[in-house]
C-alpha cells in the first residue's frame, strides 16, 4: 500500500486563503497535473467543491464527507465517509488536500511532494487561512529538491522515516 501527499505549501506552511489556492503559477500546476495523471486522488469536499467539483481528467476521484447523503453532481467522483475506504479502493492513493485530509493522512503516508512557495502571502484574517500540517526532519526524509529560481518555487520530496515502502 503506498500513501503519498501532494501540496503545495507557502510561508508558515500556508495552503489556502479563503477556500482557495492563493497562488497561480503555471509550472506547478504543469507538475500537479504529471504527478496526479493514473492515479487514484484523494480529497476532502471542500477541496472538491473548490475544484468547482470537476473530477481531475485521467484521475480515479474520491470524494471524503461524513454526510452520507453529500450530493455529488458528478457520477465519475466515488463519495467515501471514512478516508480510511479509500485504501480498499486504490493500493496507491494520492491525498490532494485540503487541510483536514493533510493532517488525517500526515503518519499514514509514505512520501509526500511538497511544492514549497517563496511568495509571500499576507491576510488579515487568521480565520480564512487553511495551512499544512507540521512536520520534522525525526519522521520526513528530504530525498530530493529541485528550486526553480524564476518562479521562486522548490519541488521536495519526503519519504516517511518510520514507514516501510507497504503499510
Ligand atoms: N495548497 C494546496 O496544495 C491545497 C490543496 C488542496 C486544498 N487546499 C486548500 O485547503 C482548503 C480546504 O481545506 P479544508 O481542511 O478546509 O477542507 P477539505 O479537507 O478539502 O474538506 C474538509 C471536509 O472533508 C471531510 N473530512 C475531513 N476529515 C474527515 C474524516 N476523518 N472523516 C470523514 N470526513 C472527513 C469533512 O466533511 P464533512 O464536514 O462533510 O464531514 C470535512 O468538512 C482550501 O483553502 C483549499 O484551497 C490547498
Amino acid at each position: 500500500m503506498t500513501i503519498s501527499i501532494i501540496a503545495t505549501v507557502g510561508e508558515n506552511n500556508l495552503i489556502g486563503v479563503n477556500h482557495e489556492i492563493p497562488w497561480l503559477i503555471h509550472e506547478d500546476l504543469k507538475h500537479f497535473r504529471l504527478m496526479t495523471m493514473g492515479k487514484t486522488v484523494v480529497m476532502g469536499w471542500k477541496t472538491w467543491e473548490a475544484f468547482n467539483e470537476l473530477p481531475l481528467y485521467g484521475c480515479n476521484n474520491i470524494v471524503v464527507s461524513r454526510r452520507k447523503k453529500y450530493i455529488k453532481r458528478n457520477k465519475n467522483v466515488k463519495l467515501i465517509n471514512d478516508p480510511m475506504e479509500a485504501t480498499k479502493l486504490s493500493n496507491d492513493i494520492l491525498i490532494i488536500g485540503g487541510e483536514s485530509l493533510y493532517r488525517y493522512f500526515l503518519p499514514l503516508a509514505n512520501m509526500m511532494y511538497i511544492t514549497k512557495v517563496y511568495t509571500k502571502i499576507t491576510t488579515e484574517n487568521e480565520d480564512v487561512v487553511t495551512r499544512f500540517p507540521n512536520f520534522t526532519d525525526i519522521d520526513w526524509k528530504l530525498i530530493s529538491g529541485d528550486y526553480r529560481s524564476e518562479f521562486c518555487i522548490n519541488f521536495m520530496t519526503y519519504e516517511n522515516i518510520n514507514l516501510t515502502k507497504s503499510l
